[in-house]
């Protein structure tokens, strides 16, 4: 598989800076260029502009990116999240870049850096995908110290409140960012079930030299099944890359994801001649029509850009945005067009 890399290697309109903007994104292609799910990616398109505006490779972006992310202990994502309904923080995550080269971790306990781990388990192994206690050794030999099995204060606050009725139902993600006043837009928040108000951030990008990579970490549904993956740290539905035509990845209820190889499913679209936009759209109507009317019960979202550098999202519901950055003063929301 090493053998097989190193062959393969071979071989502005935003409105405000970090304010929301409602404009058509198509029109809008731009390189490079970095979108991400949900709130958090503003500071997380941050980092990963840091990268690009330095003509930084994508995958390097993407990295950094969805690290600040898992370092914030008030998120969704990382060690300071919500845990299983055991009592136990359980992070997934992955990766993909330009030379279709993947890893991913699951089921990954008390390392802070999933993604960068994701990372590893791409470059140093010759597989994809490690889980459990066989991901934290492997965290572990290459140098990832276990951190302590602790959760945070809010995490314990929301899981000994969840403990009360222990009522094992999905939650809606939603953000409703639009109803937020400014101040309070991009502060994380949680629901008054205790959950986080989303779960999951995705990112993707497109370096200055035209590579495409992308990135999902998560620590999945708040209160889940001991065990339960979702879709973030599987190729294909979280996430994935296609550089010859662009890439995507998803947020929200995992298991519909899954469903239908949502990440995969819209650069398929992409291929076919959508934009990103449509592309997330029909992926969404895909989940809507497999639901039938419990897709009100669920949220799904999916972002995209394409080699060209236009961008997209969709979701099921209102309340999903997502952050986009091509400039060091052009970091802001767009709201995720919604079906429901
Ligand atoms: N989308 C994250 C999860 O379902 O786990």
């Amino acid at each position: 598989m090493l053998a097989r890399r190193s062959f393969l290697k071979l071989s502005s309109l935003g409105l405000s800076a970090f304010g929301f903007s409602s404009f058509r994104s198509e029109a809008d292609a731009r390189k490079p260029i970095v979108i991400s799910t949900w709130r958090e990616g503003i500071e997380a398109n941050k980092a990963a502009w840091a990268v690009l505006s330095k003509g930084g490779r994508a995958l390097d972006a993407v990295e950094q990116g969805v690290r600040v992310t898992e370092a914030s202990q008030n998120c969704c994502v990382g060690l300071g999240a919500n845990p299983d309904r055991d009592g136990y923080v359980t992070l997934d995550s992955c990766i993909m870049d330009e030379f279709s080269n993947c890893g991913s971790v699951a089921f990954l306990e008390r390392i802070k850096h999933p993604v960068s781990v994701a990372r590893r388990v791409m470059e140093k192994t010759p597989h994809v995908m490690l889980v459990g206690s066989g991901a934290q050794q492997f965290a572990q030999a290459e140098g990832f110290p276990l951190e302590p099995q602790k959760l945070s204060v809010e995490a314990q606050k929301a899981y000994d409140n969840w403990l009360i009725k222990s009522e094992y139902k999905p939650v809606i993600n939603i953000e409703n960012s639009g109803n937020l006043k400014k101040q309070e837009a991009f502060a994380p928040h949680k629901l008054e079930n205790g959950n986080w108000n989303h779960d999951t951030i995705g990112m993707v990008a497109l370096d200055a030299n035209g590579n495409l990579s992308g990135s999902c970490t998560t620590s999945g549904m708040g209160f889940k099944m001991r065990g339960r993956l979702g879709d973030s740290p599987i190729i294909g539905a979280g996430l994935f890359v296609d550089n010859e035509i662009g890439a995507a990845t998803a947020t929200g209820q995992g298991e519909d994801v899954i469903r239908i190889c949502g990440s995969h499913l819209v650069v398929e679209l992409m291929r076919q001649g959508n934009s990103p936009e449509m592309a997330c759209k029909k992926a969404v109507e895909r989940i809507i029509k497999i639901k039938g009317p419990a897709a009100k019960d669920i949220q799904v979202g999916f972002i995209a850009i394409n080699k060209k550098g236009e961008y997209g999202g969709y979701c099921i519901q209102k309340g999903f945005d997502f952050a986009v950055c091509y400039a060091d003063d052009k970091n802001f929301m767009v709201p995720g067009k919604f079906i429901i």
